[in-house]
């Protein structure tokens, strides 16, 4: 029997009104951090919009302009007066102090960036518990300089007179540094305070309350129909697989199109784990020839994803036909994919909003629009973590929630020049020693990505008295946030050797190993 749902999903608790932040969404996750819901919506939304959804917090989140720019992004100012306890950040509080008739002014020699020990002046709801002389992190060239009626000083700094302002009666408030970036000490503090004691919220975001919110979700949304899931064995497609699973049981169906550029032992593990251990049932496609085929004599890196892709849907096509008919196609899509950032989609000639950009997904999401289903996304609300916190509750073993990312086209982008059978089966046993060597020293979850990449000419070596004439190996490793910026990891040099010695010993066709030292940027993680 299918508990009556409210109509709508649930609406967040904390809204965060973007004004083109680089981190709007790392606010969000913050807020999710303290277990409370939080979207992110365009700074254009609606005070009708606002009062359907009835928010208990806003966040005014910082922004890359400065307030008296002709453009400069703006929202209703009555936000300020619904009665909702607001927290502007950055260029948020700087609006809403013009807004509310104080003044900001303009970048000056005081402009400040990094570090900065922020004084507390006196007590606040907002700075309750949080130290004095802490350090938080400031970004931010334009100043309060007179504060609108009602408000009062709560913080500085040596170059700020306004680090942090406060209106308690209408639970106004302000902060000139970012409490959601990791190096501002007591940044989840001023977090909490603003959401638990200010806004009244409950800690009731959890993977608990997801799943009973979300699975009867899915039985009503799908009801007898068959769902369909392209299972790529990353994190978000293995825990869509389980959640589905755990939702309607036999009317998923996944598909795992197995394209011959996964890594050594990869599809075999997915088949054995879905298939054998938990008893879900995954049509294996072996579609390995068909797209070493196609790839024949391609050396260019976009033809080849281009191919790939397209070859991808081919198959998908083609299966789904055999195995349907299917109404439903399960997708992974994530709340990054779907964010719109309002800031980062004006016009600069006329400051007018443009269509809202949705990321494309390069993964296996990449099938078109035209396909005949209605999709099922359950995961679209939530980030990365969240996911592999729920992939973790719902028995998924650390070998996939802990998976490096891995790009769609997979071994086939990290052969340059043209992909063939030996090399792929030359890279995948590079790339095991690789991957093995870095769990050997117990470095795996503290990287981002470490893999084995093979390079198209051939170098000359000795081994024993013969001389060699063989393929170089790349060793790409990295530390990163989120695969946008990267830098080179620092393996210690007993690994490096291990790795090398290994490689050059046990790949016939490699004789040389080099080790990549480009950070992202100027480089990319991937080599195509
Ligand atoms: P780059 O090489 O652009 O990679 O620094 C950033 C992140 O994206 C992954 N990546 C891809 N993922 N299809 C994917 O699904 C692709 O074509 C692709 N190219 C790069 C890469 O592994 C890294 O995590």
């Amino acid at each position: 029997m299918i508990k009556k749902l409210p109509k709508k999903e649930r609406d967040p608790s904390i809204l965060i009104l973007d004004f083109g932040s680089q981190y709007s969404e790392l606010i969000a996750r913050r807020v999710r951090e303290a277990d409370v819901f939080s979207l992110v919506v365009s700074n254009f939304i609606s005070i009708k919009e606002i009062q359907d959804i009835n928010p208990k917090g806003i966040i005014l989140s910082g922004g890359p302009n400065s307030v008296y720019e002709d453009n400069a992004p703006k929202c209703d100012a009555k936000v300020f007066n619904l009665g909702i306890p607001v927290l502007g950040i950055c260029y948020g509080m700087q609006l809403m102090v013009k807004e509310l008739g104080g003044t900001v002014t303009p970048a000056s020699n005081k402009a400040e960036y990094g570090r900065a020990p922020i004084n507390i002046d006196c007590e606040s709801d907002l700075l309750s518990n949080v130290k004095d002389r802490s350090i938080m992190w400031m970004s931010h060239g334009d100043s309060i300089n007179n504060l609108p009626k009602g408000f009062i000083k709560i913080s500085h700094t040596e170059n700020t007179m306004h680090a942090a302002i406060s209106n308690k009666q209408k639970k106004l408030f302000g902060v000139q540094f970012h409490p959601e970036v990791i190096h501002s000490e007591f940044g989840m503090t001023v977090i909490k305070n603003f959401v638990y004691s200010i806004s009244q919220c409950k800690a009731d975001w959890t993977t608990e309350t997801f799943l009973e919110e979300t699975i009867p979700r899915i039985k009503q949304q799908v009801g007898n129909n068959k769902v369909l899931l392209a299972l790529s064995g990353g994190v978000d497609s293995s825990t869509l697989a389980f959640l589905l699973n755990k939702a309607i049981g036999n009317r998923l169906t996944c598909m795992f199109i197995d394209q011959g550029f996964m890594r050594k032992g990869e599809p075999e593990f997915l088949m054995e784990f879905f298939d054998k251990k938990f008893h879900i049932k995954v049509e294996y496609i072996n579609a390995r020839e068909r797209f070493t085929q196609k790839l024949n004599g391609i050396t260019d890196p976009e033809e080849k994803r281009k191919i790939i892709g397209g070859e991808f849907i081919k198959v998908f096509e083609e299966e789904s036909n055999r195995l349907g008919p299917f109404q439903y196609l399960a997708q992974g899509t994530l709340y990054p994919d779907v964010i719109e950032s309002a800031g980062t989609n004006l016009d600069p000639k006329t400051g007018e909003r443009i269509a809202v950009k949705i990321k494309s997904h390069h993964n296996v999401g990449g099938l078109p629009k035209d396909l005949q289903f209605k999709l099922v996304e359950p995961l679209r609300k939530l980030f990365k973590d969240e996911v592999r916190k729920l992939g973790k509750a719902l028995g998924l073993p650390d070998e996939i929630i802990k998976r490096h990312p891995f790009p769609g086209p997979g071994l086939a982008i990290r052969i340059l020049g043209e992909v063939s059978n030996e090399k792929l089966n030359c890279l995948r046993d590079a790339d095991w020693i690789v991957r093995d060597e870095i769990k050997n020293a117990g470095l795996y979850n503290d990287i981002w990505q470490a893999f084995a990449v093979l390079l198209p000419v051939k170098t000359v070596g000795v081994m024993g008295d013969k001389r060699t004439y063989a393929w170089p190996i790349v060793l790409r490793c990295v530390s990163s946030e989120d695969g946008m910026t990267a830098d080179w990891s620092r393996i210690p040099y007993e690994t490096l050797e291990r790795i090398s010695n290994r490689i050059v010993n046990e790949v016939p066709q490699v004789n040389r190993v080099v080790f990549d030292i480009t950070s992202k940027p100027p480089g990319t993680i991937e080599w195509e």
